[in-house]
C-alpha cells in the first residue's frame, strides 16, 4: 500500500484554478483516450515475449557467474533502479554488472580485467542500437568473449535487446544469429516494463507479475497522478525550479537515477521545467541540508519512503522508526514545501504502481508545460555532435 501526502507539508494554495484542467485530462483517461497522454507501456510485452524472458532468466541464472549489461538511458536506469532495490547490496546470488553507461576508459579497463577468467553472459540494450557508449563498450567485451568461446557459445551468451527495424546491434544480432529481443517504439525513459528493463530484472530473481501487476493497479488511481503533476506544475510557477527527489534508503538511490532522468528529459525543454535532483538522507543533511533550510527558495521536495523496512535495534530501539522520525523533523526543518510518498513497505507491487505513478506524472506535467513529453531532441543533438566530432569535425 503506498499513501500519498500532498497536503501536511506541501499546503498548496491554487490547486482548485486547475481544476479544469484535471478534468479535461480525467476525462481523456475515463473515456479510454488517455494514450494521447500516455501508451500503456507494460502492453508492448505480450504474454509470450513474458514467457520468453522468463524462461531465459532462468537459463542466465543456471549458466553464468556474471551476467553482464551493456547500456545507457533508458536501457540502464529502469533495470538498475529496480535490481537495486531487491537485492542485497554486500551478498548477491548472481551478479549483475552495469557497464556501456560512460566512456570511462579506467572504469571498462578494470572491468575487463575483473570479467576475463568469469563464466560470462552478456545483455547488450540499445534502443536505437548506435548509441556510442554501449557499442564501445560492447565492442571490447565481444573481443573477450570471442576469446573465451567458440561461435556456437557465443549465441548462448549474447543477447541484444534492440529496435525491430535498424540499427547497428540490429545487424550484429542479425548477422551472428545472437539471441534478440525488441524494445517497442516508446522512449527509453519509459521502457522499464518492456524487454529492455524486464530480461535484466527477471534475471535478479525479481517477480516481474507482480511488478506489473502493481503497475496495473495504479492505473485506478489516476487523480494522484493528475493531482501530483499539477501540484508540480503550481509549484514551479511560484519560483520551485528544483525538485529533490529524497529517499532515506541506500536501496532507492537508483530509482531517484531513474526518476532525474524520467523527469529531465520529459520536461527539461523550450528554455524550462523543474530540474530535478537526487537526495539520500540523512546523509546529505550533511551538506545539501544546510541549503536547503537556509539557502534560496527555488527547491521542493519529493520524498519516497520505505516505512515498515528491515529493522536493527540500536540499545532498546528501532533504527527504522528513527529513520521515520528524522524524515518528519527534516520534512518540518526544511523551508521548502514537501510532498511525502509511503510506502507501507518495499515490494514489487508497490513499485510497480510507483513505476506508474512517476511516468505518468511526468507525461501529464510535460503537457502542462506546453512541450512533448516524449521526444528528447537534447540528447539526440549530444549524440550527433559526439559522433560529428569522432568523425573529425572537432579539431583542437
Ligand atoms: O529516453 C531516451 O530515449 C534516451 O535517454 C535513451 O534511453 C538513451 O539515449 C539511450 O538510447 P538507446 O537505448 O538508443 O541506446
Amino acid at each position: 500500500m503506498i499513501k500519498y501526502d500532498f497536503k501536511t507539508f506541501a499546503n498548496i494554495d491554487g490547486v482548485n484554478n486547475y481544476k479544469e484542467y484535471f478534468s479535461k485530462i480525467k476525462e481523456k483517461f475515463d473515456n479510454g483516450t488517455g494514450g494521447e497522454i500516455f501508451t500503456d507501456v507494460y502492453k508492448c510485452t505480450s504474454k509470450s515475449v513474458l514467457e520468453k524472458i522468463k524462461k531465459v532468466s532462468k537459463y542466465i541464472r543456471n549458466n553464468c557467474d556474471v551476467f553482464l549489461v551493456i547500456g545507457v538511458g533508458g536501457s540502464y536506469h529502469g533495470s538498475k533502479a529496480v535490481i537495486d532495490m531487491f537485492t542485497n547490496h554486500y551478498k548477491k546470488d548472481i551478479e549483475i554488472i552495469y557497464t556501456g553507461y560512460s566512456m570511462n576508459s579506467s572504469n571498462l579497463s578494470e572491468l575487463l580485467d575483473y570479467i576475463k577468467d568469469k563464466n560470462l553472459i552478456v545483455n547488450v540494450i540499445s534502443k536505437s542500437g548506435n548509441t556510442l557508449e554501449v557499442n564501445f563498450a560492447f565492442s571490447k567485451v565481444l573481443e573477450l568473449m570471442k576469446s573465451k568461446y567458440d561461435s556456437k557459445e557465443l549465441r548462448k551468451r549474447i543477447i541484444i535487446t534492440t529496435n525491430k527495424k535498424t540499427g547497428k546491434l540490429l545487424s550484429i544480432a542479425k548477422k551472428n544469429n545472437y539471441m534478440k529481443f525488441y524494445i517497442p517504439d516508446v522512449s527509453g525513459r519509459y521502457s522499464c516494463l518492456t524487454p529492455a528493463g524486464l530480461l535484466p530484472i527477471c534475471v535478479a530473481g525479481i517477480n516481474v507479475d507482480m511488478l506489473i501487476s502493481g503497475y496495473i493497479e495504479a492505473k485506478s488511481d489516476i487523480d494522484k497522478c493528475i493531482l501530483y503533476a499539477t501540484i508540480r506544475h503550481l509549484l514551479y510557477k511560484k519560483g520551485k525550479k528544483i525538485e529533490a527527489f529524497t529517499v532515506y534508503d541506500e536501496k532507492l538511490l537508483s530509482f531517484n537515477d531513474w526518476l532525474k532522468q524520467l523527469f529531465a528529459e520529459t520536461q527539461g525543454k523550450k528554455k524550462g521545467g523543474i530540474l530535478p535532483i537526487s537526495v539520500f538522507n540523512t546523509r546529505d543533511m550533511h551538506s545539501l541540508g544546510q541549503y536547503f533550510t537556509e539557502g534560496e527558495e527555488i527547491v521542493f521536495s519529493t520524498v519516497i519512503n520505505i516505512v515498515n523496512n528491515k529493522d536493527i535495534k540500536i540499545k532498546d530501539k528501532s533504527l527504522n522508526k528513527i529513520n521515520n522520525i528524522a524524515l518528519l523533523s527534516i520534512a518540518k526543518s526544511y523551508n521548502m514545501p514537501s510532498i511525502i510518498i509511503n510506502m507501507d513497505k518495499l515490494n514489487e507491487k508497490n513499485i510497480g504502481s510507483l513505476l506508474y505513478f512517476f511516468m505518468v506524472s511526468a507525461a501529464i506535467g510535460g503537457y502542462l508545460m506546453g512541450v512533448n513529453p516524449y521526444n528528447q531532441l537534447g540528447v539526440n543533438s549530444y549524440k550527433r555532435i559526439m559522433k560529428e566530432n569522432l568523425n573529425g569535425k572537432y579539431k583542437r
